[in-house]
């Protein structure tokens, strides 16, 4: 497989040449030139329709991205993504999430949470996990939730979260779901262990390390597939408290989400290759227009956690600053991914995006949430695409119609973002949206040559932690 440097490959020299191009380009220009423009630039997926046309980029941009794929092996390592070959080299591991989302994979936890909706012998689960064994399973029961049952979750060490999550729970009515792929994870095993001291003793545990669940004291214990990375276990039993959120039938509907993206990836060609687009775009945006922050913008409450579950997904994978083969890379990975729900978003940190010095990259979510909600995305999405520049050098007042715009009223335009619109938000779309993402950062691995599957750099902070309990300074 290719692990030679990225910037080795002919088509990183070109797409450097031709990003010259394109320093000076106006979106704003290039939509009143060019009106087919918008109708180009739209890939069509199960569900959903992505809206790049406000990306900077042009169709010599994309089929040099497409020859830098090609270049990089991309087919190669898909193929070997799919075909379980042990990509994850550092920890000598195959990567198998996506055999979750198929067949019986979820028959066992399945049963299980549907008997435990049905007995309601339990008015309370509190999920006790953190990482990849909480974001996922949170955003998934705070966005299709059923209200069947309480389910709530606590990630931090901090005694409030706990407290808060317990507060007014009776021990007997209330179950513990300890999810830890390791089942070594300081916050969650001191969070467990409080719990219990407080008399909570019914407790599931759901982890890749059965015989430390055991010593614990867990009775029940679901399995999370050693090749499962955590980031990516959202499909696996580490979603356990969500599915009692969910119901069986909502958590069926996510996994065939996630599954029809795999085919849409395996399947379809790049230029309409959803999840390789996103991939190849934000590659153009850090690597050859040097936008190092990518702002997700989902525009409905449903989705108000996945700005910090991708978060995870993506800067755990690819915030990488050393090669397959263990070279430093010369280049720049992963941006600083960062979001928050529209509209509210509108009115805490856009104006940074809109009138910053540095243009920021975008995601907008358009999730069907209403029209009100797709309007103001595609509003915002306009604005930072064609500013207020557009056919004057000063810019128009829209409001009073005056040529000269006061330089503070201003919008450069010219930032970089895409429009994911989905025809409806239902278990499926969400299923669909994540499998997206992690296709997407997968891709990105490919491209700069890093192993998206290890988190090692997250291990010198928690020695660190355990040489010094009290922290003392
Ligand atoms: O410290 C980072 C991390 O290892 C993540 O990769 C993981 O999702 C999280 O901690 C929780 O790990 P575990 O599920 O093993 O408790």
């Amino acid at each position: 497989m290719i692990t030679t440097a990225p910037t080795a490959c002919p088509a990183w020299k070109k797409l450097e040449a031709h990003a010259e191009t394109w320093r000076d380009a106006s979106l704003a220009e290039l939509r009143e030139g060019d009106p087919a423009r918008s109708q180009r630039q739209i890939a069509e997926g199960p569900g959903m329709r992505l809206d790049y046309s406000r990306q900077r980029i042009g169709g010599l941009t994309l089929r040099l991205l497409a020859q830098l794929a090609a270049e990089r092996g991309f087919d190669e390592w898909r193929a070997a993504l799919f075909a379980g070959e042990k990509i994850n080299t550092t920890e000598d591991r195959a990567v198998t999430h996506m055999a979750l989302r198929t067949g019986n994979a979820a028959a066992g936890i399945l049963e299980l949470a549907n008997s435990i909706r049905k007995q309601k012998r339990y008015k309370r689960i509190i999920n006790l996990g953190t990482g990849g064994s909480d974001l996922g399973p949170r955003l998934l029961a705070d966005a299709f939730s059923d209200g069947a049952l309480d389910v709530r979750f606590v990630a931090n060490v901090d005694p409030l979260e706990l407290e808060r999550a317990l507060a007014g729970a009776e021990p007997s009515t209330t179950l513990l779901v300890v999810v830890s792929k390791t089942f070594s994870t300081q916050e969650t095993i001191s969070n467990a262990e409080a719990a219990r001291r407080l008399g909570y003793k019914n407790l599931i545990a759901v982890t890749a390390n059965p015989d430390a669940a055991a010593q614990f004291g867990a009775g029940e214990i679901l399995p999370i597939p050693d090749s499962v990375g955590g980031r990516f276990s959202v499909w696996s039993a580490a979603s356990f408290s969500a599915v009692c959120a969910l119901g069986s039938d909502a958590f069926k509907e996510f996994l065939a989400g996630g599954k029809e993206i795999d085919d849409h990836f395996l399947g379809t060609p790049l230029e309409q290759n959803i999840p390789a687009l996103l991939a190849l775009l934000g590659v153009w945006n850090v690597n050859f227009l040097g936008i190092h922050a990518h702002a997700v913008l989902p525009y409905a409450h449903r989705l108000r956690q996945l700005p910090a579950y991708l978060q995870q997904l993506e800067m755990e994978s690819n915030g990488k600053g050393v090669d397959r083969v263990g070279r430093a890379v010369g280049y720049a990975t992963c941006p600083v991914v960062f979001g928050a729900e529209g509209t509210p978003v509108q009115h805490a940190f856009m104006q940074l995006l809109h009138q910053g010095p540095r243009a920021i990259a975008a995601d907008f979510i358009d999730a069907a949430a209403g029209e009100v909600l797709s309007s103001n995305a595609q509003a915002q999405a306009d604005a930072l695409a064609y500013g207020t520049t557009a056919g004057t050098t000063a810019g128009t007042d829209v409001a009073t119609g005056e040529a000269e715009l006061p330089p503070h009223r201003r919008h450069p335009g010219n930032r970089p973002s895409s429009i994911l619109k989905f025809r409806q938000f239902t278990a499926r779309d969400l299923g669909r949206l994540i499998a997206l993402y992690e296709h997407k950062v997968f891709t990105q691995g490919v491209l700069w040559n890093i192993n998206s599957f290890d988190q090692w750099g997250v291990e010198l902070g928690k020695e660190l932690a355990a040489k010094n309990p009290q922290g003392a300074h």
